[in-house]
């Protein structure tokens, strides 16, 4: 506990391959700045006084390396344990949440992959967990113009329909939730895996939307633009750079 309440603990699913960046390290362990994204990540939830301890799920093969490399970044003394991660990020979630003490009410799941969100997001979601919110979702407004369409590979694919775009919501992560919630649907998630039923039903891509597909109640909070997830190649580039205005402009 401390002057601010409860205090939450984090997950950090890191064990993606990183695909689409590219040949190279697992993407986590990409640098940017000459700092592993990883390490940007955690930074970004410790610097918060919301969370008190993080759980990275790390590649399989690469805990002892993630260890190393997290023991070599000063992280403010807060707790950070690595744990190995799992075959989709689902499942390295889920590994993660195990790790976290009993007692932790507030959890908080933030991608690797989004090194620069601000200290201000992540307090943000915290707060509204706190104040009652059983998941919480940090998204921004859409630039472009979305259009549904009936997906033909390598062809004209026929437009379906335009959502209005008032309505639509790009989301990122930290996403934050009751632990209870957290832990109940991604329980319900296995089980539905395991009973062979997951094919039947479409992918989900976030936490949140594992809460929405059993009934649960998600609420939007503001995002950053700067909390982008690095995917392709351009992201990296565009990282380097606002992390370069970042060192610029203060003692970062
Ligand atoms: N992730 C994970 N375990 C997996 C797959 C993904 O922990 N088996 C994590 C990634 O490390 C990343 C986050 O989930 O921090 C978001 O996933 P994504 O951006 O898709 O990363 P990758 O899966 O690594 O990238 P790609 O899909 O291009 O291979
Ligand atoms: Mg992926």
């Amino acid at each position: 506990m401390n002057a601010t309440g409860a205090v939450a603990a984090a997950v950090v699913p890191a064990a993606g391959r990183g695909e689409r960046l590219g040949p190279g390290a697992p993407k986590a362990l990409r640098e940017l700045g000459g700092v592993p994204l990883l390490v940007h990540a955690v930074r970004a939830l410790t610097r918060s006084r919301a969370v008190g301890l993080v759980v990275v799920a790390a590649p399989a093969d690469g805990v002892a390396e993630v260890v190393g490399l997290l023991d070599s970044h000063g992280l403010d003394g807060k707790d950070v344990r690595v744990v190995p991660g799992g075959a989709t990020r689902q499942e390295s979630v889920r590994l993660g949440l195990a790790a976290i003490p009993a007692e932790v009410e507030i959890v908080l799941v933030h991608d690797a992959a989004r090194p620069l969100v601000p200290v201000e997001v992540v307090d943000a979601v915290a707060a509204a967990v706190r104040a009652g919110a059983e998941a919480v979702v940090p998204a921004v407004p859409l630039a472009d113009t979305v259009k549904r369409v009936e997906p033909n590979p390598g062809g004209p694919e026929p437009v379906l329909d335009t959502p209005d775009r008032s309505t639509l919501r790009a989301v990122q992560t930290p996403q934050g939730f009751r632990r209870e919630t957290l832990a109940e649907v991604h329980a319900k998630a296995l089980a539905e895996e395991n009973a062979g039923g997951a094919d039947a039903l479409p992918a989900v891509t976030d936490d949140a939307g594992l809460v929405e597909r059993f009934g649960g109640r998600v609420v939007v909070v503001p995002g950053h633009e700067e909390a982008f997830k690095v995917t392709r190649p351009l992201d990296l580039v565009l990282a380097e750079a606002v992390l370069a205005r970042r060192r610029a402009s203060d003692a970062y």
